[in-house]
């Protein structure tokens, strides 16, 4: 099948893959105004209807540190697909633009759902501040001393550094809370720097997870995101069909429709807006001039196999490759996978990838990460008197998700071989044909 987005030519236009792939680049769409990107969830869009209360509270409790005052930590949390991200974004970009002048004020974002480990955490935010590769932080020094390079780096800058870690309850079911307790009390030991933490979850319980001292400490200031209801879904959508879209191409319905779906998702704006792009390209595969309430219905079929992909293009690093030795396993027994089996298979793989493989008890979050996010079902079996382990089975298409893996530059030493059939994606429309094209 064509990648989503990209409509063939018409039959009998192209006669090589060089013709093929001209023509999809000079082919104009008759649907987007404007890039693509538009519809895409990391476009900020310049207005975010519905969440004004939340952009103000936001800014109360941050802005302060405009005029140098030291803001209090900020815990916001809200379901997915609330605007969480996007408004954080907004406040952070309206905040920098006043800030132009001032070097007192320093942010850094961090998306935690693709960091492994406490480690690279830290890790990561020391090498934000760093201007050369000879100041960054290299792997395999001791975490007390990668701890002492951050503050260092964090007091050469000086003056308040905002730090946002999002989606950082994944970041803590993963490798527990010390690191938030290192950040929290950091002020201590920091000489002239200030760090103000800005922590966004998706799981409202967070806080129950959460160390009381680490707790006490994050909540300071609190906001919760509350879900979207169709209406308001509507009114984002509406905002942003205008700004993707050519005039009048969007029928009647079609916005609704998406609402509709996306309100009972839990008022997800991500999927509500997910469902409108695919209901684009659904059209443009048509070759449709308009998008049609028939489009949303086949975009919300397809969108179930795209949510897979992404979710496994979005696993931080140490997480693919356990997910690739389970699809390994899987594949070749097409039977449950013990965990132990797993294990060894991921630290193969790791190996082989050139990187130092995660205690069995990461792996073991890790396991139930998967699991939770429905990629896996774990399943206690009791092995007599060995004791009991955890059985997986695999629930997901093996077809799409381990291409998915593959392409990623991580994965590909270790991936399959790209047959002809992976590469020529048109075999997959045309399977009686075996030539290119
Ligand atoms: N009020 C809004 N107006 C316009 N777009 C929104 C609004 N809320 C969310 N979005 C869009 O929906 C998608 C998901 O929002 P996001 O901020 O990532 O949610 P969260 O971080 O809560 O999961 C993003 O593409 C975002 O731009
Ligand atoms: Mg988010």
């Amino acid at each position: 099948m064509p990648r989503a987005g990209v409509a063939p030519p018409p039959p009998g236009t192209a006669s090589s893959a060089g013709e093929f792939l001209d023509s999809i680049l000079q082919s104009k769409s008759e649907l987007f105004r404007a890039s693509r990107e538009v519809l895409r969830d990391s476009y900020v869009p310049p207005r975010l209807p519905h969440r004004e209360n939340e952009i103000r509270q936001v800014a109360e409790v941050l802005g302060p540190a405009l005029r140098g005052v030291v803001p209090s930590n900020l815990l916001i949390y809200g379901k997915i697909g609330t605007g969480k991200t996007a408004v954080v974004a907004q406040v952070r970009q309206d905040m920098q633009r006043r800030t132009e002048l001032a070097q007192h004020l320093t942010f850094i974002s961090i998306n935690c759902g693709n960091i492994d480990t406490a480690y690279s955490l830290l890790q990561t935010i020391g090498n934000t501040f760093a201007r050369t590769d000879a100041d960054r932080i290299p792997t395999g020094w001791a975490l007390d001393r990668v701890q002492a390079a951050m503050r260092r780096m964090m007091d050469g800058k000086g003056g308040t550094i905002l730090l946002i870690l999002d989606e950082i309850d994944r970041l803590v079911a993963r490798s527990g809370d010390n690191v938030l307790y290192t950040l929290s009390q950091i002020n201590t030991e920091l000489e002239v720097a200030r760090l103000v933490l800005v922590g966004i979850s998706n799981d409202l319980k967070f806080t129950n997870h959460l160390d009381a001292r680490v707790r006490s400490r994050l909540n300071e200031e609190k906001i919760l995101f509350p879900p979207y209801d169709a209406g308001q879904l509507q009114d984002i959508l509406r905002d942003r069909a205008k700004e993707a879209f050519h005039e009048g191409i969007v029928d009647p319905g079609v916005v609704e429709r998406c609402a509709a779906y996306a309100a009972l998702e839990n008022g997800d704006a991500r999927r509500a807006l997910a469902l409108l792009r695919l209901a684009a390209e659904m059209a443009e595969r048509d070759h449709a001039k308009r998008i049609t309430p028939d489009h949303v219905v086949k975009a919300k079929n397809r969108l179930e196999q795209d949510i897979i992909v992404e979710c496994v293009r979005t696993l931080p690093p140490h997480c693919k490759v356990l997910l690739y030795a389970i699809l390994q396993s899987y594949e070749r027994r097409r039977n449950g996978v013990l965990t132990g089996e797993v294990y060894d298979g991921y630290k193969r793989l790791a190996e082989r990838l050139g990187l130092q493989p995660l205690h069995a008890r990461s792996i073991s979050n890790y396991v139930s990460e998967l699991e939770s996010l429905g990629l896996i079902r774990a399943t206690i079996v009791s092995r007599g008197r060995g004791g009991r382990t955890r059985e997986i089975i695999v629930d997901v298409p093996i077809s799409e998700t381990m291409p998915a893996l593959e392409e990623d530059p991580l994965i590909a030493p270790v991936g399959r071989p790209k047959s002809r059939g992976q590469m020529l994606l048109t075999n997959f429309d045309n399977p009686g044909r075996t030539g290119p094209f």
